[in-house]
């Protein structure tokens, strides 16, 4: 189920808010231009779906986000709680940093916790399947995929560039609950 918790960013004891509709997910997060919505495919998708039957299932708003923003390219990207380098993956984006691009991440299944921390707050968002999120260029955020990690998810970029992270070298993220699945 998705989830939005609401924290300070000085008291991660416990959230001063809880949202678990889309409705009022993306009503909470749009003051800090923080882009939540829910998608749904205009056709069924077998698990054996390749990258380009999962576009094209999705085309409609992808095509949208596209012209909105300007994205210039997009993939699909997965992890099964099989793959060798799972703790490794999961550790690369678990600490606090930011990209000069959008991180936009629609999930065709699975799961993932974004953390975002904006306007003294931290926004702790529990995408799963049917969700879209997309974070500003610049703004610090983090990624748990948790210790099980499975998700298919569509990427959108403007730059190829624009996906390196930049680490703040806070520590921040250590002190919220991590993903358990
Ligand atoms: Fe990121």
């Amino acid at each position: 189920m998705s989830e939005l918790r609401v924290y300070t960013d000085t008291d991660s004891s416990a959230p001063v808010a809880v949202h678990t509709l889309g409705a009022d997910i993306a009503l909470a997060l749009e003051p800090s231009g923080i882009l939540f919505s829910r998608w749904s495919a205009d056709r069924e998708l077998g698990g054996d779906a390749t990258q380009d039957d999962i576009i094209a299932a999705y085309r409609d708003s992808i095509d949208e986000l596209t012209q909105r923003y300007g994205f210039k390219s997009v993939d699909v990207v997965s992890i099964s709680p099989q793959h060798p380098d799972k703790d490794a993956m999961r550790n690369k984006f678990l600490s606090e940093h930011t990209h000069a691009d959008y991180e936009v991440r629609f999930f065709v299944e699975g799961e993932g916790l974004f953390y975002i921390h904006v306007d003294g707050k931290v926004f702790a968002v529990r995408c799963t399947q049917g969700d879209l999120l997309s974070i500003p260029a610049n703004m610090t955020h983090w990624f748990d995929m948790g210790p099980n990690p499975f998700f298919r998810c569509i990427r959108l970029f403007t730059t190829p560039e624009g996906w390196v992270a930049n680490f703040t070298g806070s520590d921040i993220a250590q002190h919220y609950p991590a993903l358990a699945n």
